[in-house]
């Protein structure tokens, strides 16, 4: 396969860019020149901020299965396109060829018919990383209906509140996963999840696990069974569903500054351009190279960068069952090793805690096969850069440091290996096709370097967010609404002398914990939902693994309880409300919170003392009571 659009200098970067402004229509229309389309578009792109209205390649028809499989039937069949390894380095690992996983997505796509899914259903899929998690999500577009991936680690609640929200009427789940030493019990939770959401008709399960599960009559199924119906009938190919461009092909909750997730929804033609053209480029991909993304197809990271961007390519796409730690802290380096892995992506969090066990789960393991490394998913910090190029990289690969969104679809900032210079902490420059701009808290555009400010993008590209699900105005208030006329990333920025932006981290109540978005006023709102707790607040801090911690500030009705057994109990309802991923760090126990004579919590205070910084308070004395201060302030954790 060949990439014309992909970019192999600094000049032809420099070129590219210039023309992604001048002629933003005719160059992504060339972009999109080399996909598969049953029906051409009409116009490139129609849209503007106000409401917001996007549109890309209008008219067009395609079907982003038939560019991600039948395209590349005749000449990469049988190449591998997902390698899968395994939790356990026992167990036998499993490669699907282009052909292999062809077949499979067709045989889905008459499982979900068969079970009733049309075009434009929701299908809500709750799996772990298993091959049948790329299969559910494929034969979903396939046959045009709307996926939602869950993350494994979210709780029942979490998930029908996400069902709801969707209106989600169909299940594709496991009988659990296995992710290190836990084996997490999938099916169990989406019963507890289906206790409040009786309109949903179907349960597909997947065996994996063989944990004990409950069947339910009339509503759940077993994959393998419905897999053998299909075969039994000699059902083969499945003729793909024609889809607009701007049909909904999936949905993907997030969280943000209020305490609900939101649905972010992206289209079928745009984020099929975005993540092909993002891919080809930020990683320099080389048709045969092998492609190591360690996220979870739960978060956009796996959707853009494990599923859809290579195997819109025609890539070798690696997944990985399992943890980096786990049975040993060597296990990402057995595995670049066992499958000779070009290019690895990870996350900033998972480089440092690596980093903290040394050099020795290196020994024995061979990583020359490494050509390119990327982090995604918070700000890298020089010291996790220099660890991740010396000892992984040595020396000789370039690191990319690619900044986006769940809400952006594709990378959006970030140098491209080997093309454009890296910078170490820095996510460096805009892709050809993105123009973000700086501006204050007065939504001015800060002109001229260096410079500081809100990152906020001026012109959409074929990946931005479309809408919020069931609630176009959320998603107009929450990116369109801030500053006029551009789209608000959420995150603070600054800008070097020559350009290179390095991100800051988000500038809303957002925390970043592992790479994981969490909203503080979802944690506290899980937090409150105890009976023993009045009022909680919740800010983040730094924190040396994870990036930010999570810490807590709890009012209890009857401050005689046990402290710790109150922790415990507060830990366990997050758990339930959440899931295990919203836990704090760190509770303290007061019996205030700062707030202002109009009721508002103080939050900057409540940062300022998590992160240790109790003698630079700032005023205090627009407070309500400024006494509750101190005693924060004094108290012990
Ligand atoms: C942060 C993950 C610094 C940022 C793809 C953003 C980053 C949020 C970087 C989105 C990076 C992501 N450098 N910060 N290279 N990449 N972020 O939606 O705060 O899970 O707004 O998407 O992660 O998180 P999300």
């Amino acid at each position: 396969m060949s990439y014309p659009f992909q970019i192999k200098t600094y000049e032809e970067y420099q070129r590219a860019y210039k023309r992604s402004v001048d002629d933003p229509e005719g160059f992504w229309a060339d972009v999109a020149s080399s996909f598969s389309w049953r029906k051409r578009w009409n116009k490139v792109l129609d849209w503007n901020f106000k409401e917001p209205h996007v549109e890309w390649f209008s008219g067009s028809k395609l079907n982003i299965t038939e560019n991600c499989l039948d395209r590349h039937l005749l000449n990469l069949g049988n190449k591998p396109a997902i390698i899968w390894e395994p939790n356990d380095p026992e167990e036998h690992h499993r490669v699907l060829t282009y052909r292999n996983l062809y077949d499979k997505v067709c045989q889905f796509s008459h499982v979900l018919k068969n079970n009733g899914v049309k075009k434009g259903d929701r299908v809500c899929i709750y799996m772990g990383m298993i091959p049948e998690l790329a299969i559910a999500v494929l034969a979903c577009a396939r046959i045009g209906a709307i996926h939602s991936v869950i993350f494994g680690g979210f709780s029942a609640q979490s998930i029908a509140d996400r069902l709801q929200d969707a209106k989600a009427e169909y299940i594709v789940t496991c009988d659990g996963a296995f992710r290190g030493a836990k084996d997490i019990p999938l099916k169990n939770v989406i019963d507890d999840a289906l206790i409040a959401c009786p309109f949903v008709k179907r349960v597909i399960v997947c065996t994996r696990t063989r944990t004990p599960v409950s069947m339910i009559k009339g509503r759940d199924v077993w994959w393998e069974d419905e897999i053998k119906k299909v075969e039994t009938l000699g059902l083969n190919h499945f003729e793909a569903e024609e889809m607009d461009a701007e049909d909904e092909l999936f949905i993907l909750y997030t969280s943000g500054s209020t305490g609900k997730p939101k649905g972010v929804v992206h289209t079928c033609g745009g984020y099929m351009v975005f993540t092909a053209y993002s891919f080809v480029n930020v990683f320099q991909y080389t048709p045969g190279d092998v492609h190591f993304c360690t996220a979870d197809i739960g978060w956009i990271t796996g959707h853009s960068y494990i599923l859809y961007g290579p195997l819109a390519s025609g890539a070798t796409t690696l997944m990985f069952e399992g943890v980096p730690t786990w049975p040993d802290a060597g296990r990402l380096w057995q595995i670049v090793d066992k499958y000779k892995v070009n290019v690895l992506y990870t996350a900033p969090t998972a480089i440092r805690s690596l980093m903290g066990f040394g050099l020795e789960p290196f020994e024995g393991t061979d990583l020359s096969s490494l050509k390119v490394l990327g982090t995604v998913g918070e700000p890298i910090n020089e010291e996790a850069w220099h660890w991740y190029d010396e000892h992984v990289g040595k020396k000789r690969c370039p690191i990319v440091d690619t900044w986006w969104q769940t809400e952006t679809g594709g990378i959006l900032i970030s140098n491209m290996a080997g093309v454009t210079p890296a910078k170490p902490a820095h996510a460096t420059l805009p892709l050809p096709g993105v123009q973000p701009i700086l501006v204050d808290e007065n939504g001015v555009e800060v002109t001229g370097n260096p410079a500081a400010g809100n990152l906020c993008i001026k012109a959409p590209w074929p990946s931005i967010i479309r809408t919020t699900y069931g609630d176009h105005e959320r998603c107009r208030q929450t990116y369109f609404s801030t500053y006029e006329n551009l789209y608000f990333t959420g995150d603070g920025a600054l800008r070097d002398a020559d350009g290179n932006y390095r991100i800051t981290g988000r500038v809303d109540d957002v925390l970043n914990v592992s790479g994981h978005r969490i909203g503080t006023a979802e944690v506290e709102n899980a937090i409150n939902m105890h009976a023993g707790v009045v009022e909680s607040a919740v800010v983040g801090y730094p924190h040396d693994i994870k990036g930010q911690g999570i810490y807590a500030y709890v009012i209890c009705q009857d401050m005689h309880t046990d402290e710790s057994h109150m922790r415990l109990d507060i830990l366990q309802t997050v758990s339930r409300i959440i899931g295990p991923i919203a836990k704090p760090d760190k509770i303290q126990f007061v019996s205030g919170l700062p707030k202002t004579r109009s009721g508002k919590i103080m939050r900057r205070i409540l940062r300022k003392i998590a992160e240790g910084e109790k003698n630079n308070l700032g005023d205090t004395t627009t407070l309500l009571d400024p006494s509750v201060v101190e005693e924060i302030a004094e108290g012990k954790l």
